[in-house]
This record gives C-alpha cells, structure tokens and sequence, in this order.
C-alpha cells in the first residue's frame, strides 16, 4: 500500500488526512538548537549524517506522516555558479549575485555529483523511515530562485527582479530558464534517490502580476512538472484568489497559504488535491484553539485529496506542545 501522503496527494481515499509540517525540522525544536551551535547551515545540510539527524528530529517528536529532507532551496545556486550563505538575523546572503542582464545564460555540470550530499541524504532516510512515513524532496521555484540570485538576499518586494522583468525581458527569461533547467535536473535526481513526494516552493512567484505570472512561470511550472515520476505539490504565497494559476501547473496538489478559505479553495479547484493551511500565528494560541482551528480546515477541507499542513513555515519560537497538537488532531480524525 502506497503511504497515505502519497495517496492523499494524488487524490485517493484515506482513512484520515495525512499531516506534516513546512519548516517542521528547524529552530523551533531544542536539539536544532544545539546541533547549530556546533555546525554552520551550510555544514548541517552537506554533512549527510547530521543532515539525517535534523531531519529525524521532528519525526521523534511528532511522527508527522512525512519527512522533509533538511536541507535548502538555495543548493542549486551553487552548481550554476553562486556562492551563498545564511546570516543569522538576515537570512540568506548571495555573495556574488547576477551582475547585469548580460550575466544570466547559466550552465550547469552534473546534478547527481554537485549536490551528492542531497543524494545520500535521502538514501540514508529511506532506511530509516520504514513504510509509513513518506519522504518529501523538495525545489524553489525559478522565480523564486532568481529572486535571491538577482537581489543578493532576501527581498521583502523582490522589487531587483521585477525590475529585470521589466527592463530587459528576455534576461528575465533567460535566468528563469536556467533555473528551470536544473530544477528538472534536480526533482528527478531526489525521486531516483527515494523521494516519494517533492514540492517545489515558488514562493515569491506571486509578487508578480497575473498577466506576468501566465506568461513567465506557469510555462515553467508546467515543464517541471510534466514528466515528473513521483506525486508532486506546488506551493506560491499570497496568490490572491488566482488557484487558476497553480491548478494549470500540472502539479498532483496545490498548496494553500492561509489567505484563502480552504472550503473555497476546494470549489474552485474541483477533484484537485490541496495542502494546508492552518496560520502558524495560531500555534502560539492555547492547545483548545489549536485544536478547534485545526479540526475546522479538516472539516472544511472534506475527506480525501487533503494533507494537512500550515500555510507557510512553523515560525522559529514555537511552542513543541502546539505542534503535537496539531499533528494529533488530524491522527484522532
Ligand atoms: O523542515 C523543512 O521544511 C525542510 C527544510 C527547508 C528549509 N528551508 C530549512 C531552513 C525548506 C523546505 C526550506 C525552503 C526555503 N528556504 C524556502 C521556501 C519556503 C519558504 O519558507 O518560503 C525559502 C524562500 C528558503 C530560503 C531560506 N533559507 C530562508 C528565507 C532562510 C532563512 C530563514 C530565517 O528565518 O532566517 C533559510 C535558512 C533556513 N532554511 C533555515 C532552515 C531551518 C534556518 C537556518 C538557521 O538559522 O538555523
């Protein structure tokens, strides 16, 4: 039998809504805490035990019915040609960021060697994990990617990209493409190594206007879903209402922020599975409300083709005890 993450993402029956967490292995756990104190993030996610241990982490605390490699969007900057890493406080920091709309057209070398660490990394939690537990592999999106490597860091309004979108289109094509070239690279290489499920997280694709967003990224979405060999869910912040553009995706689900009602999601979105979308705000509220607010999206959301997920990362002080509520609501079900 397929893991119920697997069957809920391809809009199966399940006996109850398969639960994980975005950001469940992170500083909001005591153990991360202390790994990071000996280990820069860089180190954590290329050292493929420590790597695994991270990962491992939520999964004792709350066996969520997924894993999520610890590791990051950003490992594929390196092999077209970046350096970066994170600064406490900031975030991620590009050091060598696109130049000019002359310094775009990237190539890349072997997917399988540059990034061998994400390789046996999920090898190792394939041994681990046993049969109910899916592991989930994940990518940025191009937009998304493009976007720390045009502005050199986190860009509340990605407003360096958009400038490229608008002064030199093609650039801006360019870059997304070479992204979107090894993304594909990327996804099937971690489902050859036992992903049973990946995301890709365009986050900050919705910055975008429609009309931009149709004719720039849902063409790359599309390709990298298309010839995908395992389920697969998209994920865009603040979409406003437009679920249109990520049902055409092609992705196998589609992940909801908590801006949109997941009930309205659902009629707009017909038979197509989505994920979420519980505010991570309502974590730090007492366990009751936790509780309740949880049980009305699983209500909302139906039963079948839901996983029960937040609408963005578990935010870093969050309380333990919040999280083990809200996995248990969604196993009482
Ligand atoms: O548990 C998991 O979900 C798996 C691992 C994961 C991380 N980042 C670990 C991480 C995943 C799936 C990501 C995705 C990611 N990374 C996204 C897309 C999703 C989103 O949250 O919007 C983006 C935009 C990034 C880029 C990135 N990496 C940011 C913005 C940060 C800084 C976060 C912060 O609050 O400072 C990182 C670093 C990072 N990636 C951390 C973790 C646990 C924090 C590292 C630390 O300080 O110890």
């Amino acid at each position: 039998m397929d893991h119920l993450l697997v069957r809920a993402a391809r809009g199966e029956p399940t006996e109850r809504p398969p639960v994980w967490l975005m950001r469940q292995a992170g500083r909001h756990i005591p153990e991360y805490r202390e790994l990071r104190e000996e280990y820069s993030f860089l180190e954590a996610i290329k050292t493929p035990e420590i790597a695994e241990e991270i990962t491992l982490l939520p999964w004792e605390y709350y066996r969520p019915d997924g894993v999520v490699m610890f590791s990051d969007i950003l490992t594929v900057l390196e092999p077209l040609g970046f350096s970066y890493h994170i600064e406490s406080g900031v975030g991620p920091v590009v050091e060598n960021p696109v130049s000019g709309p002359d310094d775009v057209d990237r190539t890349f070398g072997n997917v399988a060697h540059e990034l061998d660490y994400v390789g046996e990394l999920l090898v190792r939690l394939n041994q681990r994990v046993g049969d109910e537990t899916a592991v989930i592999g994940f990518a940025g999106g191009p937009f998304t990617l493009a976007s720390y490597a045009v502005a050199g860091g986190p860009s509340r309004t990605n407003m360096p990209l958009r400038k490229l979108r608008a002064a030199h289109p093609e650039a801006f094509r360019t870059l997304l493409q070479s992204f979107t070239d090894i993304i594909k690279e990327y996804l099937a290489f971690q489902i050859g190594n036992g992903a049973d499920v990946v995301q890709l997280f365009d986050t900050y694709a919705g910055t975008l206007t429609p009309e931009d967003y149709r004719e720039f990224v849902l063409p790359l979405h599309q390709e990298i879903f298309e010839d995908l060999n395992a389920p697969s869910i998209v994920f865009v912040r603040r979409m406003n209402g437009r679920l249109d553009l990520l049902k055409e995706s092609g992705a196998d689900a589609v992940g909801l922020d908590w801006t949109v009602d997941i009930g309205e999601a659902r009629e707009q979105l017909g038979d197509v599975p989505v994920q979420g979308n519980l505010d991570p705000s309502y974590l730090f509220g007492d366990q009751e409300f936790v509780r309740e607010k949880t049980r009305e999206i699983i209500e909302k959301a139906g039963p079948d083709g839901h996983i029960l997920n937040l609408g963005h990362g578990v935010n870093k002080d969050t309380p333990v005890e919040s999280v083990e509520a809200f996995v248990e609501t969604a196993k009482e079900i």
